[in-house]
């Protein structure tokens, strides 16, 4: 366990000055499969999944997770979902692709998206998906023509904009009311809209979705967002005696970048929701709806390490001392776009005394690509090894081929072995597409 970060997973852990990962020497996975190189240990992804059985789907009747693929998604993720039972939540024809590919159950794909095309829509209609999360009324038009076609009906949601405003950083907040997300409720269609998609005959109308946002650390916002949608179900139980079938919360649980970052357990998020949820169904004497969560970072975010191999160093007195990595803004966009906070060592120094201040930039032709700012450090030389932590959500999923660099290999480790599960990039795929 590397206390010093704050880390309380104990799949890290520091022998004889090196980070090891798993069992995984970090020195030997970069000897065998270079850098930059994304580290995903199976072991944190097994707990995270773990805690949320354990902290929801068995404590609680008729609930669901469905892991958001935009998180970190590959066939061996898919299949990791998969083997938890768990439902995965798609944002687009790629990757439903993927997940079809693996092999991953159809009826358990749910179908999220603020501008699905047709021919995305036809493919999840085609492949019987499980749900659909219509996200405005002119998609439930599109849906119902698709269906029609096909001779089909498919399960769908509406994802309302609850209007709630939350403390993140603007470009991940969804659940206020200038968004480009979800159906807006004050609207004196709304209702009659869910009467159509209730009395239509080629939708199943379950329920409800909100997304309030992403890396959340306040349960007040869900509960807030919640009320709003159980005032909802109660009206449309009594202007059209319909009982909701289904309410997804979103995801949005926030994890561990550094020290300072206060992670909740799941359970801090759910035993105050399905209290609400329990006490509106036992006053309305009605059956409890299902309660459907879309974790993606709290899953896989802190499950992901990227190794580097630092190959300059630039020091201008007075001012700082850059540390230049074989990677950047290409693996990890985040502090770019969001600046986001990140913490790293030195893995092939890893009990080195930390007395040296340096600033971790990338290799890309823009000034903006620094990846972590005055982190204090051993003193590096050039050829050591960057370890960036909880790089696991939103990283490589968010890569880029910017300035023609490679997208890193991914492994992952699993009793104390490393398997590669995406290859390194070469420079003939670069030009693949090319014609
Ligand atoms: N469900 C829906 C409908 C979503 O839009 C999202 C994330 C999730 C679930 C999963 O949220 P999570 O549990 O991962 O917070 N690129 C940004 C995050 C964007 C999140 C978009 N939606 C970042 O790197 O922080």
């Amino acid at each position: 366990m590397i206390k010093e970060n704050n880390y309380e997973n104990s799949e890290f852990d520091i022998k004889d000055n090196v980070l090891f990962i798993e069992g995984c020497s970090s020195e030997k996975l970069v000897k065998q499969y270079g850098t930059p190189l994304f580290v995903y240990s199976k072991g944190i992804i097994n707990k995270k999944c773990q805690e949320l059985k354990d902290s929801f789907i068995n404590v609680y009747d008729n609930t669901r997770v469905a892991y958001a693929a935009k998180a970190f998604l590959t066939i061996e993720m898919c299949r990791i979902i998969k083997s938890y039972g768990f439902c995965l939540d798609v944002v687009s024809g790629g990757e439903l692709f993927i997940a079809l590919k693996s092999g991953f159950p159809s009826e358990k794909i749910e179908f999220n998206g603020n501008n699905k095309l047709d021919d995305e829509l036809e493919m999840a209609i085609e492949h019987n998906i499980g749900r659909i999360i219509v996200d405005s009324i002119s998609e439930l038009d599109r849906i119902e023509r698709i269906c029609k076609t096909k001779n089909k009906k498919v399960n769908v949601l509406y994802r309302i904009t609850p209007g709630v405003d939350i403390d993140t950083h603007d470009y991940v907040k969804t659940g206020k009311r200038d968004s480009k997300f979800g159906i807006p409720i004050e609207e004196n269609i709304f209702f009659s809209y869910v009467k159509r998609a209730i009395e239509s005959d080629y939708v199943h109308f379950l329920g409800f979705h909100f997304h309030i946002g992403s890396q959340l650390h306040d349960n007040r916002p869900y509960i807030i967002a919640l009320n709003i949608v159980l005032k909802i179900s109660e009206e449309i139980m009594k202007r059209y005696n319909y009982v909701i079938k289904e309410i997804n919360i979103g995801g949005g649980f926030g994890i561990k970048y550094n020290k300072d970052d206060i992670v909740r357990p799941y359970s801090y998020f759910f035993d105050p929701i399905m209290k609400q949820v329990k006490d509106f169904t036992a006053s309305h004497n009605i059956e409890q709806p299902a309660i459907v969560v879309e974790p993606g970072r709290s899953i896989i975010g802190e499950a992901g390490i990227t190794l580097y191999t630092i190959g300059n160093i630039k020091e201008i007195k007075g001012i700082r001392t850059y540390l230049a990595v074989d990677g950047g803004m290409t693996d990890n966009i985040r502090p770019a776009l969001y600046g986001s906070k990140y913490n790293c060592i030195i893995a092939d120094n890893a009990s080195g005394i930390k007395d040296t201040k340096y600033t971790i930039c990338g290799k890309c032709c823009e000034s903006g690509d620094i990846l972590i700012k005055d982190a204090i450090l051993p003193k590096a030389n050039v050829g050591n090894l960057i370890a960036v932590f909880s790089t696991g959500a939103y990283c490589m999923t968010m890569s880029s081929n910017y300035n023609k660099l490679l997208k890193p290999a991914v492994i992952m480790i699993e009793n104390e072995q490393s398997k590669l599960i995406v290859k390194r990039q070469t420079y003939e795929e670069l030009i693949a597409d090319e014609v």
